[in-house]
């Protein structure tokens, strides 16, 4: 399988603390890569470095040929890395159809002026009622996404990455704050960025069942450090895990 992206030697040390120590790890195309590890174990650190928000203190990230550790944070998205949740994502005074329609047309470089191209922005719209059918909010498309309830907002937040043509996608803890009822319909959704999108998804996530069901690869985080990157089956029957998650829910 092809490389999506790679990281080598990848470290953060903040105030004197090693948060991350040498991670290296290649992340394959269209892969669904889950990463576990305890709190505070550098799982959302990672995330940091890899969507641009933080700096490493020592290695790289490479997308293909292209050394990408040191580019911005919109440079990396306009290289198709994205991360979801972030609550600045969602136009909470505009609708479901607008937000989504909005991310469709910066991913297509098209201007706000529709007049111009009446046609393109048909398509568009057309474009965006299916990517929010897909998540299951084509009948509120209509409503501002304020009055979204939390569960729905992360839904319109993947119908916005989807619009967006995003590459790789990373996903920390999707299922927190999400009410049990409503697991297993994102948990089908997040599968269906690999299935149907053809995208490559990085996943953290506390609940295992969730990973188990989703990943094509675990990678373990403990202090830090890659315990361990391989298929689920391997990952649960590694003594180093077990014992790195006595106590908790291996
Ligand atoms: N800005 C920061 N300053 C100091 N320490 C931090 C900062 N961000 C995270 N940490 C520390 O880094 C470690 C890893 O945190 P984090 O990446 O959030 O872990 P996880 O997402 O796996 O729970 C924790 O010990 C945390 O306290
Ligand atoms: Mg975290």
């Amino acid at each position: 399988m092809k490389s999506a992206f790679s990281i080598e030697d990848l470290s953060l040390t903040i105030g004197g603390a090693m948060i991350l120590d040498g991670i290296t790890l290649e992340v394959l195309e269209n892969e669904t890569l889950g990463i576990i590890g305890p709190n505070g174990a550098g799982k959302t650190s990672l995330f940091n470095l890899l969507s641009g928000i933080r700096k490493p203190t020592r290695g790289t990230i490479h997308l293909g040929e292209d050394d990408i550790t040191n580019i911005s944070v919109h440079h990396r998205a306009s290289l198709g890395i994205a991360r979801t949740f972030q609550t600045s994502s969602v136009f909470s005074n505009l609708t479901l159809l607008e937000n989504v329609r909005i991310a469709a047309q910066a991913s297509n470089g098209h201007s706000m002026n529709f007049t111009k191209n009446a046609y393109k922005f048909e398509e568009i719209v057309n474009h965006s009622y299916e990517l929010l059918d897909q998540v299951g909010l084509k009948t509120q498309a209509l409503q501002r996404a304020g009055s979204l309830s939390h569960g729905d907002k992360r839904l319109l937040e993947i119908a916005i990455i989807l619009a967006s043509k995003a590459k790789i996608i990373l996903l920390d803890e999707p299922m927190a704050g999400m009410s049990v009822e409503n697991v297993p319909a994102l948990v089908e959704i997040i599968r269906s960025l690999a299935t149907v999108h053809k995208k490559t998804v990085l996943i953290v996530e506390h609940h295992m069942e969730v990973i188990l069901g989703l990943a094509d690869r675990i990678a373990v985080l403990n202090y830090g450090e890659l315990l361990i990157c391989d298929t689920p089956e391997k990952v649960i029957a590694n003594p180093t895990v077990q014992s790195a998650y006595l106590g908790a829910n291996l």
